[in-house]
């Protein structure tokens, strides 16, 4: 972030539409340079960024980039801050879902640096502020919510009725453990489903750069599904706060299932793909269920977080119960993901021979 010294240098700051990068908005440099100067991060009020599909230009152009010239950023730090300005200066956030959400709460501070990156700032459509860090409009989708939830890969071989017990087998503790706490079981859930994601990701990335060869979209196709995974987290810990014994317990499975799964998709994986995909395929039992307690009225239908309201592009109004439709249709996307890579290895081929689905949704 700038300081006050370095702000006086920053007359001209950049503004440009995204995808028309260098064009400078004399409309509302004024404005940007006013904030800039006053070095803050402004919350974005409550507002939704809708309709913006990342293929189409002219939408793509709705989302209005706003960054401080690399080269006043660098003075900033090199040559017109003194010891004291060095120090972290206060930024001023809002609604506690905007800035604070994603990088940490309301005393957020800025923090200044000699390597001049200041972040981006995004507005929506309508000229507010895109209020998240963690992810931002182009990131966002309509969930399809019409895809097949019945959708089952009947196990044929040994590895596969493997796969499928050892998932099924998984079940009975955690059956066990959660009962018909939805929301919690739900958010444990989550911090062991993104796992696969980044484990497939990261080792076809090594594979990519041992073998000097392209990987498919693959690595991207994963690393998509471990991210989306992670937002149903942040989405259900604004449900669902978990406890600290909820929070050991999460340490311990992550440090078994990461090295299971690393060791078990190095040996297999088809085998790996395929366990996943009957992970996937649990998950939507689970979801199913937590929709027939919301239905029967045993767990309350709050409004939905705003995270998933604007993550999923939700009406205003929308429920928990809209937040769990949408979770379990992506929920169905990873099954059919895995179950297709599986089947890539079945058919004894590698994933860079098949196109990876990217932004399959
Ligand atoms: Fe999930
Ligand atoms: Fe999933």
């Amino acid at each position: 972030m700038m300081s006050r010294s370095a702000t006086r240098v920053i007359r001209s700051v950049a503004v440009y539409a995204q995808g028309s990068p260098g064009y400078f908005s004399t409309a509302t440099a004024g404005t940007i340079a006013s904030e800039s100067t006053s070095a803050r991060i402004l919350n974005g009020s409550g507002g939704i960024f809708r309709g913006v599909n990342p293929g189409k230009v002219s939408e793509r152009a709705a989302v209005t980039w706003i960054r401080l010239p690399g080269m006043g950023a660098r003075n900033a730090s090199t040559v017109a801050l003194d010891a004291k300005e060095q120090k972290e200066e206060k930024v001023e956030t809002g609604s506690a879902g905007g800035v604070a959400a994603g990088g940490g709460g309301s005393d957020e501070k800025a923090i200044v640096s000699y390597w001049g990156i200041s972040p981006g700032k995004v507005t929506k459509e309508d000229g507010s502020e895109w209020r998240w860090s963690c992810f931002r409009p182009w990131e966002t989708y309509k969930a399809n919510v019409e895809i097949d939830l019945e959708k089952h890969h009947v196990p044929v071989t040994f590895l596969d009725k493997v796969a499928l017990w050892t998932v099924k087998s998984l079940r009975y503790p955690t059956d066990l453990f959660f009962q018909r706490r939805y929301g919690c079981r739900a958010m444990m859930l989550e911090t062991v489903a993104a796992v696969p994601g980044m484990v497939g990701g990261m080792l076809l990335h090594f594979k990519s750069l041992r073998r000097f060869e392209h990987s498919g979209g693959w690595i991207k196709a994963l690393l998509e599904e471990a991210e989306n995974e992670r937002m149903h987290l942040m989405t259900f810990m604004e449900v669902a706060k978990p406890k600290w014994y909820e929070r050991a317990l999460v340490f311990a499975v992550q440090g078994v299932f990461f090295n299971a799964y690393f060791l078990g998709y190095l040996v297999s994986p088809k085998f790996a793909h395929r366990v996943t995909g009957y992970l996937e395929e649990e998950a939507i039992h689970s979801y199913t269920e937590f929709l027939k307690e919301l239905d029967e009225g045993r767990i309350e239908n709050v409004p939905a977080p705003a995270i998933a309201v604007d993550y999923w592009r939700l009406p205003q109004d929308a429920t928990l119960r809209d937040v769990v439709v949408v979770v379990r249709a992506d929920e169905a996307h990873h099954r059919d993901v895995n179950h297709f890579a599986s089947d890539i290895h079945y058919q004894g081929h590698e994933l860079k021979e098949s196109p990876a689905p990217l932004g399959y949704h």
